[in-house]
């Protein structure tokens, strides 16, 4: 139908099924690409009201559309290929967006000419996509501003909080790892167990989190205060530039979350899994629904 937006999603995994579930709902045509027939399947079950379609071959799925986002394995030279195919097969005014977690723009438009790159974003969503409201709009070095207005334009229209991230970073996840590496850090200096540092948090600053940022905090503790503190705590914090040591022991042995029962708690079953999930959600439900 003339008019509606098309949305091509590269990859029908957690991330690219719910993409297409999120912005079907919004009223966009939307073509799924995964060589993964299984994946399709499970996509095909879900299918919202005739809005969503699968496709093993990725040229039928992009051909028309008005932005693709790739949301294909966390592997970068998968990617990259799959960005060269992008440019090929979709118009100059179509929107290249990446959903990696980590992996920069750079990387993914690394093997794309100039022209292009342009049209190349990232758009870092948040697991669940239909229900996290934020997502980082990444400015890659070769992006275009023009791109990115594009970008977050199409993103508010979904219903998204989306913000301009002027350089090529994730802020969230540097943010929500620097404090996994502090955890991380205290339990393996014997500090704290697990349990404990999971319990610190959540029943602390975790409370708050959610309606006051740590920036807003600074301001409201006063910023002396907050400079007196770093002075004191900044060089107790870990430095460290790899995994830590606790976290890749635990690898070694073969305990690897709740996959496969253990991690840093032990004794996980799929019920237990089931139960935390629908808590998560039920809470940032309420959450939301109280701003
Ligand atoms: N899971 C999360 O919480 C989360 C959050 C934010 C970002 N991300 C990022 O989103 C991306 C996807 O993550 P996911 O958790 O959905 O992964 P996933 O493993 O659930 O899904 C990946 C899908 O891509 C398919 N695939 C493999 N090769 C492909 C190809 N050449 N073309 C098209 N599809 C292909 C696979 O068959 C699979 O269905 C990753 O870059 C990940 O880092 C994940």
């Amino acid at each position: 139908m003339a008019g509606e937006q098309r949305l091509a999603v590269v990859g029908a995994g957690l991330m690219g099924a719910a993409l297409a579930r999120l912005f079907a709902a919004a009223g966009w045509v939307v073509r799924v690409s995964d060589p993964d027939q299984a994946a399709l399947d499970r996509l095909d079950a879900q299918a919202a009201a005739g809005r969503i379609s699968g496709h093993r071959v990725l040229a039928e799925a992009v051909a028309a559309a008005d932005l693709v986002i790739e949301a294909a394995p966390e592997k970068p030279a998968l990617k990259q290929q799959l960005f060269v195919q992008l440019a090929a097969l979709t118009p100059a005014s179509c929107i290249l967006a990446t959903n990696s977690s980590v992996i920069p723009v750079a990387t993914v438009s690394a093997s794309v000419d100039d022209a292009n790159a342009q049209r190349i974003v990232g758009t870092h969503f948040w697991n669940p996509p239909e229900l996290i409201p934020l997502v980082e709009v990444i400015q890659g070095p070769r992006t275009a501003l023009k791109t990115i207005e594009t970008t977050l334009a199409m993103l508010r229209g979904v219903g998204k909080h989306a913000v301009h991230v002027r350089r090529d970073v994730v802020p969230g996840n540097r943010l929500q790892h620097a404090l996994w590496r502090e955890a991380m850090a205290l339990v393996d200096e014997g500090v704290c167990s697990p349990e404990d540092v999971d319990a610190i948090i959540r029943n602390s600053f975790g409370l708050r989190l959610a309606v006051l940022g740590p920036l807003e905090n600074a301001d409201l503790v006063g910023l002396e205060l907050t400079a007196d503190i770093h002075k004191v705590v900044l060089p107790q914090l870990s430095r460290a530039t790899e995994p830590s040591a606790g976290l890749m022991e635990r690898l070694a042995r073969g305990d690897r979350g709740v996959s496969n029962g253990a991690g840093f708690y032990s004794g996980w079953t799929e019920a237990k899994v089931a139960a935390l999930r629908a808590r998560l959600v039920a809470h940032v439900r309420r959450l939301l629904q109280e701003r």
